[in-house]
């Protein structure tokens, strides 16, 4: 038992499964807090891109994470995102960023610095947290755990249509980046992408988005008739 009142809803999966759109949809219907873990990363690999840190270098960034405040701020589309009290919200967003989130996120003591803070924001429960370890090791007791997959190529066409036209990219472009990140995500040996044992799997590559959203809500709405 977690001893907390309101649940934990676990969100996990790889990049432009949907995770954030499920995630801010669940929480403003059943009156959740919202948190987005990626953009944590996201906002350490920032301030490592500033400091002209190598991502591959555990002690300089784990140094640097010592003297770092990163916060998120739960609004109706997502998060804002604090870093040092500055606001990155739209700059953790750009290519650069993700890619080295992406980098980051391999070394194990960093990313316990990250799960410590998480633990913390979701100990009263009320959340929906979306991430990529969250049901396997941020909250193993979440009482909600869903996993949120699609065909690489279906999320690349979605993020491809999300991209601005003022950004030159392609749609092949978007696939392998999506691909290469899944690749690191599942391979590393720290918390490796993976669905929890009680997870359960949706899969959204033959879905539309609406009948994602119905379909995770009535898990969630299941759990609470359960434990009413
Ligand atoms: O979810 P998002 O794409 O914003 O995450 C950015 C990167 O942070 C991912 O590519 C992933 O490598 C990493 N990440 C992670 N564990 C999490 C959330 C994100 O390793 N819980």
């Amino acid at each position: 038992m977690s001893g907390r009142q309101r649940p934990v809803i676990a969100i996990d999966g790889p990049a432009g499964a949907g995770k954030s759109t499920l995630a801010a949809h669940l929480a403003r219907r059943f009156g959740f807090l919202n948190l987005e873990t990626g953009a944590m990363y996201r906002a350490l690999a920032l301030k490592a891109i500033e400091r002209d840190l190598g991502f591959d270098e555990e002690p300089e960034l784990l140094q640097l994470a010592g003297h770092t405040r990163i916060r998120l701020e739960p609004q109706a589309e997502g998060n804002r995102v604090l870093l040092d009290e500055v606001d990155v919200s739209r700059r953790v967003r750009e290519a650069d960023v993700t890619a080295a989130a992406s980098r980051v996120s391999v070394h194990p003591q960093l990313r316990a610095w990250m799960v410590d803070q998480q633990r913390v924001l979701g100990q009263l429960g009320g959340v929906v947290m979306e991430g990529r370890d969250i049901g396997t090791v941020v909250f193993p007791d979440a009482e909600v755990k869903i996993f949120l997959d699609a065909a690489p190529e279906v999320r690349g066409n979605r993020r491809f249509k999300q991209a601005s036209p003022s950004q030159p990219v392609t749609e092949e472009a978007i696939v392998r980046e999506l691909r290469e990140r899944d690749e690191r995500d599942r391979n590393r040996a720290e918390s490796p992408l993976r669905p929890a044992a009680d997870a359960v799997i949706l899969d959204s590559t033959g879905l539309t988005l609406a009948e994602v959203l119905a379909r995770a809500e009535e898990i969630v709405q299941g759990h609470i008739d359960r434990v009413r």
